[in-house]
């Protein structure tokens, strides 16, 4: 949307900083906050209650804050829950609780979806949620970060995937960097993910900023 204005602004400074003889590349020279003219959606992707998904989607919305760019948080716990029954296929559209989220991701140009890992995949509430959005427009055309978790090794690095493929399908780009925070019960005390957890999530954001 508004995108295009910073962006050619970016390019500009780019030209001007090669013309006097200096290195540039393009989409790094304003600061990152002037990129954020675009609504960020964060999706906590179970609805499992008091879950670790939950604290991290918290934790990416802080450091989004701490550049800048607020971000709506959706929590998959929140959505109605006969949604499956009501909201879906020739009910699309129908469910006056549900119809908030749908338009949510309507309206989001860039969305963040923190990923835990069940059973080698993601949560199948998820995919349902996904299949309530409306095909194609809820997705097409626009961007999307990854972020993984699990107790053991993969780091949902299998769910990412399967994910991809469905975004991808969807039409929506995904960002190619996708921490993966396996082990996260020994990364995670309180509400504070481990420096090298946070540092994942801080170069993720920088990266899906200029995305
Ligand atoms: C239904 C279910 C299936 C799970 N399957 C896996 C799994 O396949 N691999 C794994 O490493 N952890 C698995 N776990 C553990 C979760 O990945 C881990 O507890 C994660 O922190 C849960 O995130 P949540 O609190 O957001 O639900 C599973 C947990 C649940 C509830």
């Amino acid at each position: 949307m508004i995108w295009v204005v910073p962006k050619y602004i970016d390019q500009l400074f780019c030209l001007l900083s090669k013309a006097k003889g200096k290195n540039c590349k393009f989409g790094f020279n304003l600061p990152l906050n002037y990129y954020a003219y675009y609504m960020i959606t964060i999706i906590s992707g179970t609805n499992r209650r008091n879950s670790v998904s939950k604290k991290i989607a918290h934790i990416y919305q802080s450091i989004l804050r701490d550049k800048g760019q607020e971000a709506e948080v959706i929590y998959l716990e929140d959505l109605p829950t006969d949604f499956v029954t009501t909201a879906l296929y020739e009910n699309a559209g129908k469910n006056k609780l549900f119809n908030p989220f749908r338009e949510l991701i309507m309206q989001s140009q860039k969305m963040i979806f923190v990923v835990p890992e069940y059973n080698g995949s993601f949560p199948g509430v998820l995919k349902a949620f996904i299949d309530g959005m409306k095909y194609p427009d809820a997705f097409r055309g626009k961007k999307a970060a990854l972020v993984g978790l699990s107790s053991g090794i993969q780091g949902a690095g299998l769910a990412l995937s399967h994910l991809t493929d469905i975004f991808n399908y969807c039409g929506m780009h995904v960002l190619a960097q996708k921490p993966k925070l396996y082990h996260i019960e020994k990364n995670l005390t309180e509400n504070k993910l481990s420096t090298l957890y946070h540092g994942l999530l801080e170069e993720q954001v920088d990266a899906l900023l200029t995305f």
